[in-house]
């Protein structure tokens, strides 16, 4: 078998997944959430919708409902179909296993799980009881989701190992509790007042029970503790069976700041220790990043240990543009807007405001009407540019236009400084932002949208500078295209416009 997809360092120390031996750069797009669950929908709607996109890796779901229909009988002909719709036109998926949890909700078990609320049982509320969430405290279920996903993880060893279509595994989505901060079940209620596990304590330096060792913040740790908990079992079982990388994303902490109006208990960057504790099988944890600060939420997750994954960003066309950033400055692993199968339909936005409201979704994040004629641009640049950006990892950054009040940076490079100014915000047009290196030669590569730059001296230069050679191009391949060489009525004119574009110059002293 060749070697399975896994997340090390790159040979510029870089933390990446790494597929068929090189680091991974996906372009990629999430789908709706129904749309997998028909083959024939995805050969009718989904992959045609796609094509234009040029896309080469998509999220899908794989529900434990449609795969499991009689405990203990698996029917993997939906996987099996759209597992080859896939290979037919060469993209590589990204699984999401919507098993006990999707949404704080468990509404993607099968049935016979639904109905047995004796065997699997749900979650409580603080003050109005029953919810659709089945507890992280039920082994039961947390057992019954384990046996599944191995099943799933097996299947997929034994057909897609050679192929390897699939080279990652989402585990349940955007966990947590939502409307209470914790779990109230009577089980819950006395593993609440019992002493916190010696790992929490040990790390923490704290003990006794939850209360007293976390106080406040004791029901959502608590929650977090018992969901990392229970998706470390399901990892294992499905690692167990097909050893490829996974990881847990996460609905995002944000305005109105109290656990349970975000689901209590997931991934959000505060939470993040107690579930490396609780869960380390997973191999890291992504956003989910509908707000508006995309470089601050980037910067929670990027880290070390912790590679930057972007399975949902938001719809509008500021996501031709954050891309460049994603790519840029943090080596994104990949980069998924969601919803990416409506893309390329032609109606006005009409948003479903009540669904938006309930998940506290900014409606104009999933404004996607006019965003498929700048993510084409962006995409195929970044996808020409891939092999040459990939071999110059090391040397790649990024920058991006952080909020209306923001004008612009000063990049540093060896041979000058670079003062890069952003127009103001247009609606209905991608923001600012861009991925830069200095080559060899005093030579500097850019891309992106909305940004112009001007390089000037050093501080301490007793030299002015000069372009000397401006050339506006493209990548073919990995190979750069000289376009115009604008040297001059254009000569001034490093900038990017609304649509991706990008540019190569050559400073000298003079
Ligand atoms: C975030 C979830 O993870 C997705 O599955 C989807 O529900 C979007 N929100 C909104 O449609």
């Amino acid at each position: 078998m060749r070697t399975l997809p896994y997340i090390a360092e790159d040979a510029h120390g870089i933390r990446s997944l790494m597929v068929d031996g090189r680091p991974y750069m996906g372009l990629a797009g999430e789908l709706k959430n129904s749309s997998s669950s028909s083959s024939e929908w995805m050969a009718r709607k989904v992959w045609p919708a796609l094509e234009p996109l040029g896309l080469d890796t998509v999220l899908l779901p794989i529900a434990w409902e449609m795969m499991e229909p009689e405990e203990g009988r698996f029917d993997f002909s939906l996987v099996d179909a759209v597992l080859g719709q896939a290979r037919e036109r060469g993209a590589r998926l990204v699984l999401l296993w919507f098993g006990l949890w999707k949404n704080a909700e468990s509404m993607y078990t099968p049935l016979w799980v639904k109905r047995d609320t004796g065997r699997f049982w749900l979650a409580r509320h603080r003050f109005s009881g029953a919810t659709l969430s089945i507890s992280p405290l039920c082994r039961e279920a947390v057992q019954a989701d384990a046996r599944a996903f191995g099943r799933l993880m097996a299947h997929l060893r034994e057909t897609d190992g050679t192929a390897q279509t699939v080279i990652m595994v989402q585990v349940e989505n955007e966990i947590g509790f939502l409307g209470s901060e914790r779990d109230f079940s009577p089980a819950a209620e006395a593993a609440f007042l019992s002493d916190i596990p010696e790992a929490l304590a040990a790390f923490f330096h704290t003990g006794g029970s939850w209360s007293q060792a976390f106080g406040e913040d004791a029901p959502e740790i608590f929650m977090a503790w018992h969901y990392a908990q229970a998706v470390e079992h399901i990892t294992q079982a499905g690692k167990a069976a097909y050893n490829l990388p996974m990881y847990v994303n996460a609905w995002l902490e944000q305005h109105p700041c109290r656990p349970g109006r975000y689901p209590s208990g997931g991934p959000i960057a505060r939470m993040m220790p107690v579930w490396k504790l609780g869960a380390p099988s997973v191999d890291l944890f992504a956003p989910d990043i509908y707000v508006s600060d995309f470089a601050g939420t980037c910067a929670e997750y990027a880290a070390a240990d912790n590679p930057l994954l972007l399975p949902e960003v938001r719809r509008d066309p500021v996501t031709a543009s954050n891309v460049f950033y994603a790519f840029g400055h943090h080596k994104a692993i990949l980069y998924a807007p969601f919803g990416i199968d409506e893309f390329m339909d032609h109606q006005e936005y009409q948003p479903n405001t009540a669904l938006l409201n309930h998940l506290n979704i900014d409606i104009e994040s999933f404004n996607c009407a006019g965003t498929a004629p700048y993510l084409i641009p962006s995409y195929r640049l970044l996808r020409e540019a891939r092999p040459f950006l990939l071999a110059h990892r090391g040397q790649m950054q990024g920058f991006i236009k952080k909020s209306g009040h923001d004008r612009g940076c000063v990049l540093s490079a060896q041979a000058c400084d670079l003062i890069v100014s952003y127009p103001d915000e247009e609606r209905g047009k991608p923001g600012s932002a861009g991925l830069w290196m200095e080559l060899e030669n005093d030579t500097f590569l850019f891309m992106g949208c909305r940004f112009w730059v001007e390089p000037v001296p050093k501080r301490n230069a007793r030299r002015q500078i000069a372009v000397l050679r401006l050339e506006e191009g493209r990548f073919e391949q990995g190979e750069w295209v000289a376009g115009r060489v604008l040297n001059g009525d254009e000569k001034d004119l490093l900038r990017c416009g609304d649509t991706a574009s990008c540019f190569k110059f050559t400073i000298g002293q003079v």
